[in-house]
Order: structure tokens, then C-alpha cells, then sequence
């Protein structure tokens, strides 16, 4: 795998420490809260974020897992989001949620996700992204918490696959373009 990488972008030790970074950020935004917090863990990129995340994390939390997509197999969004995995709890006002993505594009999948659970009455939402590509916006989004914002490439590691491969890289590094016909 490691011959189709360009160049690294986030290292181990730097995952970790943005990861330390944004759950401080967490802890102090969310103490004095009365209501529980939850994790949502958007499958299947940001496993290993919301894992590293969530262990760092010292309040008591809860974690859900949501599945969307809005790529098929391609480096290219579709635009369109579908929802593979809902959340299975019927009142959501006793919450406060952290969606946790992988990577923030056109801002269409985290739009739609903020919109959607606030609508399913949550009591609070914000967004925690591991990368943020601004450049590449198409609707108006920004998220709560970023880890690392990134020019236009295509990243792949750390959770981040190119047709559901490269996930389990340690790092995250940019793909070579001749690996997706670019
Ligand atoms: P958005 O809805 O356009 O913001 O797309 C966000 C989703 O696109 C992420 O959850 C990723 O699955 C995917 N994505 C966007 N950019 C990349 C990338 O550089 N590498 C891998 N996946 C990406
Ligand atoms: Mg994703």
C-alpha cells in the first residue's frame, strides 16, 4: 500500500496529538452540560478517529453509530446522501451529539446530518472532523471541531479508503493520482 502514497500528511504522532487536542476541547465545551453527550461514529471512515477520540475523552459519554454515503466507488461525490444506518433511539432531547466524520468535503454529508438530527429533535448537534478540504465547499459549512485542514488532494489512512481500501494505514498521506486514473 505504502507504494501508492504520495506523501504523508498526518503522521501517527500527530493523529494523536490533534486527537488530545479537540477531547480537551470536548471536556471543557461539555462538563457543565446536564445532559448525556453522544458520540456518533460515521462508518466507516471515522472508526479509528472516533476510537482514538473517544478514549481521551474524560465525561461520561455514550456512542452510536450512523452510516451515509454520498461517493460510489469513485474520488468524486455524487451529491446524493444515502442513509445505510439510522440511529435507534426514539427521543433524542435528552442528548447532546458530536457527529465524528472522517473528512469534510463538500459539506453535504454533515449538513445533511445536522440538519436531519435536529429535526429528530436533538437537543444539541455539532460536527468534529478529522480533515476539513475548505477549498472544495459547496454548500456553506463549518465544523465545530477540525483536526487538520488540508489543500484539494485526495487522502487516504487513518480510516480514509479509495474504493474501500488504504483504511488501515496508520498515517494519512495523499494518494497518487495515477492510482485513480487522475
Ligand atoms: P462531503 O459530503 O462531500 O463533505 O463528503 C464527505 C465524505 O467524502 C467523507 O466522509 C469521505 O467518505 C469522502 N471523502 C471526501 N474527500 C475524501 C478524500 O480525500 N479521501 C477519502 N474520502 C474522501
Ligand atoms: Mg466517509
Amino acid at each position: 500500500m505504502t507504494q501508492d502514497i504520495e506523501k504523508i500528511l498526518l503522521t501517527e504522532e500527530q493523529i494523536d496529538a490533534l486527537c488530545a487536542r479537540i477531547a480537551k476541547q470536548i471536556e471543557q465545551d461539555y462538563q457543565s452540560s446536564p445532559k448525556k453527550l453522544i458520540l456518533i461514529c460515521i462508518l466507516k471512515g471515522s472508526l479509528p478517529f472516533t476510537a482514538e477520540l473517544m478514549k481521551r475523552i474524560s465525561l461520561p459519554i455514550e456512542i452510536e453509530f450512523m452510516k451515509v454515503s454520498s461517493y460510489g466507488a469513485s474520488s468524486v461525490s455524487s451529491g446524493v446522501i444515502n442513509l445505510h444506518l439510522d440511529l435507534h433511539r426514539d427521543d433524542l432531547s435528552d442528548a447532546n451529539f458530536i457527529i465524528v466524520e472522517d473528512i469534510v468535503d463538500s459539506g453535504r454529508t454533515l449538513s445533511y446530518l445536522v440538519r436531519y438530527l435536529t429535526e429528530r429533535g436533538a437537543n444539541s448537534v455539532r460536527t468534529c472532523t478529522l480533515l476539513d478540504k475548505p477549498d472544495r465547499r459547496t454548500v456553506n459549512f463549518t465544523p465545530d471541531y477540525c483536526g487538520q485542514i488540508i489543500d484539494d488532494y485526495f487522502v487516504v489512512g487513518f480510516g480514509l479508503d479509495y474504493n474501500e481500501k488504504y483504511r488501515n494505514l496508520p498515517y494519512v498521506g495523499i494518494l497518487k493520482s495515477s492510482v485513480y486514473g487522475g
